[in-house]
């Protein structure tokens, strides 16, 4: 006996749960980071247009080739597109493993910024306490490491375990509006602040001049990541779609909130460190900078009611992320169960615990653990934590992205693909014909230019 398959009780459930694996610390972490880097405004126009012209109709694909098969990554697409294309989704399905398996120590971090925040509010800042000291202390302790790596393993397993409508759904129910609400406390806050009319004018006033090609591929490549695209997520939340609800609006939906939302997290994080004299010229060298170096000590120091919004923008860290690794797990416990016929509970302790064996890796590559932290496979990364993530970012979102194009685009039938996106719930404004021509020309050339300027112009998305 197979057990039965969930379905999400409602659209609603459904979207906020995607919404909720889009949002992560792809928006709160990598893309604050990648626009200050390319300096503002170009940047986030190049963005929404990468957004819209790649991200958009690759979601539509993902969506429409789960819910047409109603099966996880490999499953759908062999059924979806043809046998062979298994392979394809078993590339997905090892994406989602390896990414999880790192983005599970990031995640960890933010536990250990929530405690350290909820002291400092309640002990008052230390003085003279460096907070990138603090940041290379924590990251080099194997022990603690471990442990909130593995608190954060737990919560992820212990959400999937209840499976879709117990555990996923109910877990992004519960804590998107959350995530909403704490996002609006925290804007509201930076835009009392100063530097706020310089941030809005840094992420919303273009300077073309400004901007670098490599950046738009930048972009580009971030919007795979962003919206969990190229390693099957989508295929597998698509899968557990009702007949009754709209790919297309409810992909709009998602697509716009995520966007909103890293938006937002520019403004506050930029807001922050323009009203700080000389701040904005020493942020920058590295992606956890601002998260994790410069904005824990401007809560004390600089931010309206920043004592009470330290501890909670860790929770929002903390919230978004989970959210998202949970979708990962999914990714890998769905194809054990549809592909291996075991039971949910099984699966997902089983698949839990073999990524935590990689998360460890991961979670010493900041210790002194011969191999872990010295691994050099790629040019100028160093370490397991490193190696992982360039591989992930750089190679297999990419590669994975390109295949689902054109396994969407040129290998399904058009009746198939036209039956999912185009019924009486699709809205006026999409049109089946330009989706079809951005997913079979536009993605995969745009993809195409990522691997390109990857293989030969060393590039790097990591
Ligand atoms: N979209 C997530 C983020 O922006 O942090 C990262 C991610 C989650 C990618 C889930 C892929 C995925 F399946």
């Amino acid at each position: 006996m197979t057990e039965q398959r969930g379905n999400w009780t409602s659209s609603a459930g459904f979207v906020l749960a995607a919404t909720g694996s889009a949002i992560g610390l792809g928006n709160l972490w990598k893309f604050p980071f990648i626009t200050w880097e390319n300096n503002g405004g170009a940047f986030v126009l190049m963005y929404l247009v990468c957004i819209m012209a790649v991200g958009l109709p690759i979601m539509m694909a993902e969506l429409l080739i789960g819910r047409s098969s109603q099966k996880s990554a490999v499953g759908a697409l062999k059924e979806a597109v043809g046998p062979a294309w298994g392979v394809l989704g078993l590339w997905g399905v090892l994406c989602g493993f390896i990414l999880l398996s790192y983005y599970t120590v990031i995640a960890g971090w933010s536990l250990f910024y929530f405690a350290q925040t909820v002291g400092w509010t309640a002990g008052g800042f230390p003085d003279g306490l460096q907070t990138g000291d603090l940041f290379g202390e924590q990251v080099s302790n194997p022990g603690l490491q471990l442990v909130m790596s593995l608190g954060f393993s737990m919560a992820t397993v212990g959400v999937v375990y209840f499976g879709v409508q117990k555990g996923i759904e109910r877990i992004a129910r519960l804590f998107l509006p959350i995530l909403f609400g704490i996002l609006l406390l925290m804007l509201f806050s930076a835009l009392q602040m100063e530097g706020s009319g310089e941030a809005l004018a840094f992420v919303f006033r273009p300077s073309f001049s400004e901007l670098e090609p490599a950046g738009i591929l930048e972009a580009l490549g971030h919007s795979f990541f962003t919206l969990s695209l190229g390693m099957g997520a989508m295929i597998t939340y698509g899968s557990y779609i009702a007949k009754d609800q709209s790919i297309v609006k409810a992909s709009a939906v998602i697509v716009v909130l995520d966007t909103v939302i890293a938006l937002v997290a520019c403004l506050i994080m930029f807001s922050v460190i323009f009203s700080v004299a000389g701040m904005a010229e020493q942020v920058g060298g590295s992606t956890v900078g601002m998260l994790f170096i410069s904005l824990p000590q401007l809560f004390y120091t600089e931010v309206p009611f920043g004592t009470i919004l330290g501890p909670l923008f860790y929770v929002l860290v903390a919230l978004a992320a989970l959210t998202s690794t949970m979708s990962l797990l999914e990714v890998v416990t769905s194809y054990v169960i549809d592909e291996h016929g075991i039971s949910r509970h099984n699966a997902t302790i089983l698949c839990g615990a073999a990524v935590f064996v990689f998360t460890i890796f991961a979670a010493l590559s900041f210790a002194d653990v011969p191999v872990l932290s010295t691994l050099a496979v790629f040019e100028g990364k160093t370490g397991w934590f490193e190696t992982a993530d360039h591989f992930v970012s750089n190679w297999m979102l990419p590669t994975g992205g390109l295949g689902i194009t054109i396994a969407a685009g040129w290998f399904m039938t058009r009746e198939k693909s036209e039956a999912e996106l185009v019924d009486a719930t699709t809205p006026a404004w999409f049109s089946y014909g330009a989706w079809r021509f951005f997913i079979r020309f536009v993605a995969p050339a745009a993809i195409s230019a990522i691997i390109i300027a990857v293989m030969f112009f060393g590039v790097d998305f990591s």
